[in-house]
C-alpha cells in the first residue's frame, strides 16, 4: 500500500511537471484526488490495511494528498503568472515609438488665386457673393443683351442641359442674380466654373474660371472704372504695372474695354514673351453697364450707373506661378501640386 501512495505521488508530480495549460490542471487534480481518482481509490482500500499500520498509512496518504495538492496550487500560481506576464507582454505601449504624422494637404492654387483675389476685393469694399454653375438661358444671354444670333450661344459653344438651362458661359449672370435681389448701391465680386464647348490644349479647358464684378450707384462713371482696375492690377501683380485700356464689344456693356497689363516678363520693357510690344494681352473684360441690362433687372438707368468687369482666374494663376499649361491645373497631379 505504501509503495502504491508513494508511486502515484511520483506520477502526479511527474504528470503536474509536463503540464502545458491551465485547464489540463484541473484534469490532473480529477485524476488523482478526484472521487474516482486514483488517490481516492486506493483510501477507499483502507479497510484491507491491517489495523497496526492504518495510522501510518493513514499519516502517509494525508502527507501525499497534501504534496499534490501543493504541487498543484504550485503550478496553478505559476500559469496564472506565466499569463499575467504575456498579457503585460501583449500590452505594451513603446511611449518612445514617434507617431505616424499625417500628410497635410493645402490649398490648389486655383483657390489660392480667387481667395488672393477675393480679400484684393473685399479690401476695397465689395462683397463676395455666389452664383449657380447651372444657369438659365435668361440670365446667361437674354437679360445680358446678348443679341438673339450672338454665336456663344451656339449649341457647338455652349453645354446646354435643355433649350432653357445650360452650364454658365460665364460668370456675368451672377450680375443679373445680384441686381434682381439687391439694392443699389451694389458693389459685388463673384468667382467660380464656368463652361464652354472647347477642345482641350494648353490654353484651353472646358472647365474654367472667372471672376465677375458688379458696381452700381449714382454717378459712377469711367473714371471709377479704370481707376479700380489700376489699382487692383497694382496689388495684384505690383506698383510698376501698367494698365492699358483697348476698346472692345460686350453685349453688356457700353462702352467696354479689354485691359492688357504690363508684360510679366519685362515689366514693359519689350521682349521676346510680348513681341517686343511691353503688354501682357487681354487680361480681363469691363465697361459701363448697358442701360437696356440695367432696365432688365428693374434698375432705373436715368437715376443709376454702374461698371462691370470679368476675369479668367486660371490665366492669372498661370502668370502668377508661371505655368505653361493650363492642364497642368485639373490633372491633380500631386508632384504638381506640392510645389506650391
Ligand atoms: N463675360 C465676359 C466673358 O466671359 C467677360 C466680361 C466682359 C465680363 C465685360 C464683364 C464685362 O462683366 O463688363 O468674356
Amino acid at each position: 500500500m505504501k509503495d502504491r501512495l508513494k508511486k502515484i505521488k511520483e506520477e502526479a508530480i511527474s504528470d503536474i511537471k509536463s503540464l502545458s495549460n491551465l485547464e489540463s490542471l484541473e484534469n490532473i487534480r480529477i485524476k488523482y484526488m478526484g472521487k474516482k481518482g486514483k488517490l481516492t481509490s486506493v483510501l477507499r482500500e483502507m479497510g484491507k490495511v491491517p489495523k497496526e499500520e492504518r495510522p501510518v498509512v493513514g499519516q502517509l496518504a494525508n502527507e501525499i494528498r497534501q504534496e499534490i495538492e501543493k504541487e498543484l496550487s504550485g503550478a496553478r500560481e505559476n500559469f496564472k503568472e506565466k499569463l499575467k506576464q504575456e498579457k503585460i507582454e501583449k500590452e505594451k505601449i513603446d511611449v518612445t515609438i514617434t507617431k505616424r504624422t499625417k500628410k497635410l494637404g493645402h490649398s490648389h492654387p486655383l483657390l489660392s488665386t480667387i481667395e488672393e483675389l477675393e480679400n484684393l476685393f473685399i479690401s476695397m469694399g465689395f462683397s463676395v457673393v455666389e452664383g449657380p454653375e447651372i444657369e438659365t438661358v435668361e440670365y446667361n444671354f437674354d437679360a445680358l443683351n446678348s443679341p438673339e444670333n450672338h454665336p456663344s450661344r451656339d449649341l457647338s459653344d455652349t453645354f446646354y442641359l435643355t433649350e432653357n438651362i445650360l452650364l454658365r458661359t460665364h460668370t456675368s449672370p451672377v450680375q443679373i442674380r445680384a441686381m434682381k435681389t439687391m439694392k443699389p448701391p451694389l458693389k459685388i465680386v463673384s468667382a467660380g466654373r464656368t463652361f464652354r464647348f472647347d477642345d482641350v490644349d494648353d490654353t484651353h479647358s472646358p472647365m474654367f474660371h472667372q471672376l465677375e464684378g458688379l458696381v452700381i450707384d449714382e454717378k459712377v462713371t469711367m473714371a471709377n472704372l479704370i481707376d479700380t482696375i489700376d489699382i487692383f492690377i497694382k496689388e495684384l501683380f505690383g506698383k510698376d504695372m501698367e494698365t492699358r485700356f483697348r476698346p472692345h464689344h460686350f453685349p453688356f456693356t457700353e462702352p467696354s474695354a479689354e485691359v492688357d497689363v504690363s508684360c510679366f516678363s519685362c515689366k514693359g520693357k519689350g521682349c521676346p514673351v510680348c513681341d517686343g510690344t511691353g503688354w501682357s494681352m487681354e487680361l480681363l473684360g469691363c465697361g459701363m453697364v448697358h442701360p437696356k441690362v440695367l432696365e432688365n433687372c428693374g434698375i432705373d438707368p436715368e437715376k443709376y450707373s454702374g461698371f462691370a468687369f470679368g476675369m479668367g482666374i486660371d490665366r492669372i494663376t498661370m502668370v502668377k506661378y508661371g505655368l505653361d499649361d493650363i492642364r497642368l491645373l485639373f490633372e491633380n497631379d500631386n508632384r504638381f501640386l506640392e510645389q506650391f
